[in-house]
Formats: C-alpha cells, structure tokens, sequence
C-alpha cells in the first residue's frame, strides 16, 4: 500500500493514541417523541433506523460533554493533561458565539500549555479537525494535538418540527494524536465542499446576517432547518466520492478496510453508502439506532465505540467518512 504522508520524509507519522467519548444520561426514545409531535416509532425507525437519543440534561453543555470525552481519550493515551499542545473542538453547538468552546475545555481539563480554537464544518467537523490537527503533529509543529466532535443539537432543535426533531441527539467523543514511529497512523485524509447548497441544512439565525432580535426568536429563526429529502441525496453521492478518493489515494480496495465509520445519520443512508462501495454490512459501524445524528460527535463516538469494543484491533485498517451542512464532506483512512 502507498503511504501518501509519509512518502513526505520531511513529515512524521500521525497516530491516534488514545480515543473517548461521553453522552448524556437522559434517553429520549421514540414512544417519547410520540407524545411531542405527529409521529410514530414506526416511522422513524422505518425512515431512519433511529430508537433512541441521548438529550444533555438542563444546564449540561456542549463544553461539559467535550471535556468528559476529551478526559476519556487522554486517560486512554495515557497523556496528561498539562502534555497537551493544541484542542481543536469542531461544533456547530457551542457554549456561546465566544469564547470558543475549546478554551472552555482547555481551562476544564487544566490543558495549561495548550492552545485552542473551534472549527465548524458540521456533521463533517471531526474529520476536519482529525486533518487540521494531524499536520500540526506531522510538520513537528506540535507533539500532542486532542480533537474533540462535541454537540449540544438540542439546543437547536424545534421540538415542534417533525421532519428534523426525531433525527439529532446530543454527545462527544475525541482524539489524541502524537507521533508514533513504530506505528503506520493516518494514512490519508480528504476534504471537500459546496457552500452553493448551504440553504439546504442551517441555522439562519443568532449570526451577522440575521442578529438575534425579539422577532427573529418569535420567527424561530434560531432553530436547525433542512430539506431532507435533497440533503440525503448529496450525502449519499459526497460520501461515495470522498471514501472511493481517499481508498484510491492509499491504493486500497474496500474489501481492505476492516471498519468503516460513517457519520451516523439514518441507516438508510449508511446502508446506500455501503451498497455503491461495494461494502458488506458486516464492514460497517453503526450506533445510529443509540444515539441519532449527533452532527460532529457522531463518527467520533463511532471510533470510540469501535475500538473499546474490539471491532477495530491494532493493525486494522478504518475508514471514515462524513458529510454535513456546507455542504461538507470529507473521509479519512488510519492504519489502527
Ligand atoms: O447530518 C447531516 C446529514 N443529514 C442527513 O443526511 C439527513 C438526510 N435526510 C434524511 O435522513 C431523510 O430525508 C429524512 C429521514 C429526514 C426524511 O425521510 P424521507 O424518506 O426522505 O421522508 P420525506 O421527507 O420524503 O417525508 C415523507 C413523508 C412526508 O409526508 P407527505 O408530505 O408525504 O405527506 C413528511 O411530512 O413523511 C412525513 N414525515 C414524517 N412522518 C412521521 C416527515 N417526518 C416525519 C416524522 N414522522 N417524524
């Protein structure tokens, strides 16, 4: 197999040592949703393959679930937190417009030499940040980089629109990543997007373009929007295209990849993606029936979930691959 990064000499191998993940204890099922909106759990689990989602209880913030993740991944990499270097929290959630999430979990963990700043690409925001970060350890900039996917979705979630409210749950999960000579690491990553179709799943509110006034609340402008139907489509064919992009960059076959994450966001979507990629469904991961979609902590919590339940062993090789509001897209393949 080629090695895109490391057929760069001047750059060092990027590896995950350590990875964690928290979600809320509160479990909204769908018999609960039920009793909110005009639905049913036959519906939504016939469209979605969604049962259950976990909802931050009152006051639990996107911060808290970054910095329980975050604690979980270090204790695994065996990392201090004073060891950090940089954080890097995609969220499309955060505690507040600023200061960023990430400092808030800097000061959290006692993470004092670390910088840290937020990114936001969505649901796609963990693979971007897994990329972001990996250079700044592949360049020898820094040693040790924590990434972390963390979102409070119910905190923009309009509880009285069926077509989105039955989809999202709350929760985090994160990433170490350090230099390991010995081991193979990241392989490649890709990115993409398309901001011509961003109207088709935002928050229009709370922002420069519309700044939060009485009437924007009383308009709801604050809560997420999509048109799901048009969304699901472009996930299927971004998805598509960024996994085959990363496996041709490695000069790898989908029948190589032991683990394939996907961003969890209705099984029927996962199970399209893995039907064009040729993909048998023992290959792929899915919690999405646990947890919803939970924007950039999903494939995050994935990985987590993965590895500490032995589906993904030293050696292996995994592929991620995400989509969001952007659009965004990107993919990732780590030799574990
Ligand atoms: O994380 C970013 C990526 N997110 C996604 O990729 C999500 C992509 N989209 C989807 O997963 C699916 O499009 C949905 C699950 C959102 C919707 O499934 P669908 O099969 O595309 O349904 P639809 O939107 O075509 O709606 C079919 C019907 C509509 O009724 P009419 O107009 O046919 O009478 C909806 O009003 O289902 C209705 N409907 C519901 N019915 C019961 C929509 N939501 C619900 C609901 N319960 N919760």
């Amino acid at each position: 197999m080629t090695h895109p990064r490391t057929s760069r000499p001047h750059l060092r191998t990027v590896s995950i040592t350590g990875v964690g993940s928290h979600v809320p204890e509160r479990v909204l099922t769908n018999a609960d949703l039920e009793k909110l909106v005009e639905t049913s759990d036959e519906w939504i689990t016939s469209r979605t393959g969604i049962r259950e989602r976990r909802i931050a209880a009152e006051g639990e913030t996107t911060a808290d679930m970054a910095a329980k993740a975050a604690a979980r991944a270090l204790a695994n990499a065996g990392v201090k937190p004073e060891d950090l270097d940089l954080i890097i929290v995609a969220t499309i959630t955060p505690d507040m417009p600023f200061p960023s999430t990430a400092c808030l979990v800097q000061h959290r963990l006692g993470a004092v030499r670390a910088a840290a700043f937020d990114i936001e690409a969505a649901c796609s925001g963990f693979v971007y940040a897994l990329d972001i970060g990996s250079h700044f350890v592949a360049s020898h900039t820094y040693n040790t980089v924590l990434v972390i996917g963390a979102e409070k979705m119910s905190s923009v979630i309009d509880w009285k629109d069926r077509n989105t409210c039955v989809l999202f749950g709350d929760g985090a999960g994160a990433a170490v990543l350090q230099n390991r000579p010995a081991a193979h690491g990241l392989l490649t990553t890709c990115l993409g997007s398309d901001g011509g179709k961003a109207g088709l799943l935002e928050v229009r509110g709370g922002g420069s373009a519309c700044p939060a006034t009485a009437k924007s609340v009383a308009d709801g402008m604050h809560y997420l929007r999509m048109d799901g139907k048009e969304t699901f489509k472009n996930a299927v064919n971004a998805m598509v295209t960024a996994a085959t992009d990363a496996l041709d960059r490695c000069g790898l076959k989908i029948e190589q990849i032991r683990c394939i994450i996907p961003h969890q966001a209705n099984q029927r979507i996962l199970a399209a993606v893995a039907e064009r990629l040729g993909a048998g469904p023992d290959q792929v991961f899915s919690n999405v029936e646990r947890y919803g979609n939970t924007s950039a902590a999903s494939v995050a919590i994935a990985l987590d979930e993965a590895v500490q339940g032995g589906r993904i062993r030293r050696g292996d090789l995994v592929l991620l691959v995400v989509f969001g509001a952007g659009l965004t897209w990107g993919s990732a393949v780590i030799e574990w």
